[in-house]
């Protein structure tokens, strides 16, 4: 059956994937996106060109922390709200902590309160596998001796926290879904995989923290996307927690020679001191959403890079 559904943050990376994704489907979309600066505008409205000519496509150019604003501009009933909207990245955050308080936190404060005065009943969250800083691996939901070793991660953690106690207080159901290294066209700048792509057909330097041991569990961007639309299903209980994450990371090394051998290229490679702030590995155990949402990954690495390839040669050349 069709939703009506409010996406934040539909203009980025994975909202726009989600965006189409839940089009195609045939559901009402309010996309809720301020084009924040974090990277290039550009690309943020190339990502929702082809959504804007559906008429099932609402944008708000606005930002996610004026509920006043949102609330007046936004009429109707929902179905669900999935709030992706915030600061993404690591490194960044440790710069520039206070506007991820800003916008991570407060931003989610207000899109909570917005779904209450809306009596929206099913909210989506973002959160991230950085949350887990460096606890044991896998990293498992019922781990709750977490420890962020970064603002941005700290920013999620406390979000989750935030969004359990409205769950206990009104009437919303709180789902954070932890998503562990996403991936796939329409992929962030900021990533990892734009900037060997970048290096292999721009001649940019390639310069990696550390001796590219560091593993992440890589995620592609269709499964997160299908992991988001069984959350949208689960009614089960008030406030859940879900890792959607692949469950098989992979070295950094390992990404790199993927790369070189799809392209028959080989990189050259400027290998720099580790920051502190980021984990030496990611893995997602994914029982939990296996069980309870029927997540399954479907992309394995070496095809989702193939595609990220594909996309990006037609795309950012
Ligand atoms: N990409 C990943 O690997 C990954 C991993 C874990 C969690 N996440 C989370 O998933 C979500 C989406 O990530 P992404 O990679 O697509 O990032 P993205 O930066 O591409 O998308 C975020 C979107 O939010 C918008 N936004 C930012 N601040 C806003 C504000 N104040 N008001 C309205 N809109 C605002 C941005 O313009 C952008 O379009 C984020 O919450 C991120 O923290 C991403």
């Amino acid at each position: 059956m069709s939703k009506r559904i409010i996406v934040t943050g539909g203009a980025g990376f994975i909202g726009s994937n989600l965006c189409d994704y839940l089009l195609s489907k045939g559901n009402e979309i309010v996309c809720i996106d301020n084009f924040d600066d974090y990277y290039s505008f550009t690309l943020k409205q190339n990502n929702i060109k082809q959504a804007l000519k559906n008429p099932n496509f609402t944008f708000i150019n606005e930002d996610i922390k004026n509920k006043n604003k949102l609330s007046k501009i936004i009429d109707g009933e929902f179905d669900a709200v999935i709030h992706l909207a915030a600061k993404a990245g690591v490194r960044y955050s440790i710069k520039n902590p206070i506007v991820y308080e800003e916008i991570n936190v407060q931003g989610t404060k207000s899109i909570l309160e917005l779904a209450i005065q809306k009596n929206i009943e099913q909210f989506i969250f973002a959160s991230s596998s950085s949350i887990y800083g460096n606890a044991p691996t896998p990293f498992d939901e019922n781990f709750t001796d977490l420890k962020p070793i970064n603002p941005y991660a700290q920013t999620k953690l406390l979000s989750e926290q935030i969004g359990k106690e409205y769950s206990e207080k009104y009437n919303l159901r709180f789902i954070s879904l932890r998503f562990f290294s996403v991936y796939g066209p329409r992929l962030r700048p900021d990533l990892v995989m734009n900037k060997i792509a970048n290096s292999i057909y721009k001649n940019e330097k390639l310069r990696i923290f550390g001796d590219g041991s560091t593993a992440r569990d890589y995620t592609y961007v269709d499964d997160i996307v299908l992991g988001i639309d069984k959350a949208l299903n689960y009614k089960n209980t008030k406030f859940e927690v879900f890792n959607l994450g692949n469950g098989k990371p992979v070295k950094l090394s390992e990404i790199i020679q993927i790369f070189e051998k799809e392209t028959n290229k080989k990189l050259k490679i400027n290998n720099i001191e580790p920051i502190n702030g980021e984990s030496e590995i990611t893995w997602a155990n994914n029982k939990k959403a296996s069980e309870l949402l029927g997540f399954k990954c479907q992309t394995d690495i070496e095809h989702g890079i193939k595609n990220y390839l594909t996309w990006y040669k037609n795309h950012c050349l």
